[in-house]
């Protein structure tokens, strides 16, 4: 997500230093903007200055620790781990200015969790992205315990900036979105592993019956299978309810990597 996140900062007129761990990844990401800029142009929903200009304002970099130096926002888009989260709010809070906000665009990992683990916790906020980000009009805003006032407002504030709609929401697991959104990905996996009906039919109900734009199970393999999957568990440990289970048929596909779009196949397969 974080190609995504880049490009809408950058197209709004924000200055952006991308981060990536090696060069092919950034190399990549670089690509996957461009291609999504130029798809744009086609349609003309921007023109070529525009994406020229665009791009000019996206600093590719490999370099954290160098890159947060001067900036007042970092969006951290790593994968769904505490731990590698930990280590990167961890080295972003030593290298960072002392104004610079840190959020983070998890989507279930706790805020709160994450702001205690710098110096710098009132500036610590959850800034939630959908797929794809250039398309989708929401930012979920999510205040840890002891985000400041003026941090909330700060990034409720630059949402709009970027033609988001900035929605607050408090911190608990899976925030609103996917306290919400998961349990109805689950159930549909649950309702394939019961043979209640196929993949299809499930999807198809909810998209005619329920103006979805995509059916759940559709949806799981567009998000990735491994991240609904973390997600579910991140429910399941913080509410330590069984309504949140993670479907077995879930979590057998996951561990044979069957993660839907990323690997071309999931629920469905995609070439
Ligand atoms: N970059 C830029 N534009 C894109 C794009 C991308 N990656 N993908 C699609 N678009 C644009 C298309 O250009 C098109 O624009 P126009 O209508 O102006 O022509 C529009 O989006 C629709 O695209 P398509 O016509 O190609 O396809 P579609 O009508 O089937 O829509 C979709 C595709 C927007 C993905 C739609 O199916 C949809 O809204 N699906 C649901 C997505 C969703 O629920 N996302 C949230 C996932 S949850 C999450 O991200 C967070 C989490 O925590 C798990």
């Amino acid at each position: 997500m974080g190609n995504g996140i880049a490009q809408v900062f950058a197209q709004n007129g924000f200055s952006v230093n991308l981060i990536e761990t090696k060069q092919e990844f950034l190399d990549r990401a670089l690509q996957t903007i461009e291609r999504s800029l130029s798809r744009m142009v086609k349609k003309e929903k921007l023109s070529e200055a525009e994406m020229a200009e665009t791009l000019k304002r996206i600093n590719g970099n490999i370099d954290l620790n160098l890159a947060v130096k001067d900036v007042d926002l970092v969006v951290e888009a790593v994968p769904e781990n505490f731990d590698l989260k930990k280590r990167i709010f961890q080295a972003v809070d030593e290298h960072a200015k002392a104004h610079c906000i840190l959020a983070s665009n998890t989507s279930s990992i706790s805020i709160t969790k994450l702001a205690a683990v710098t110096q710098r916790p009132g500036r610590v906020i959850g800034m939630h992205f959908f797929n794809p980000v250039p398309v989708m009009k929401l930012v979920e805003v999510v205040r840890g315990l002891v985000t400041d006032d003026d941090v909330t407002e700060s990034v409720m504030a630059i949402s709009k900036e970027l033609g988001k709609t900035p929605v607050e929401v408090n911190d608990s697991p899976g925030f609103v979105s996917n306290r919400v959104l998961m349990p109805m990905i689950n159930e549909a996996i649950f309702a394939v592993h019961e043979g209640v009906a196929t993949p299809e039919a499930i999807d198809d109900v909810m998209k005619l019956g329920m103006a979805h734009p995509m059916g759940p199970l559709r949806l799981a393999d567009f998000i990735g299978l491994d991240v609904c999957l973390d997600i579910l568990n991140v429910l399941y440990e913080g509410f330590k309810d069984p309504k949140y289970r993670p479907a077995p048929l879930l979590v057998k596909m996951v561990d044979a990597g069957k993660l839907g779009d990323k690997t071309g196949e999931g629920f469905y397969t995609y070439s």
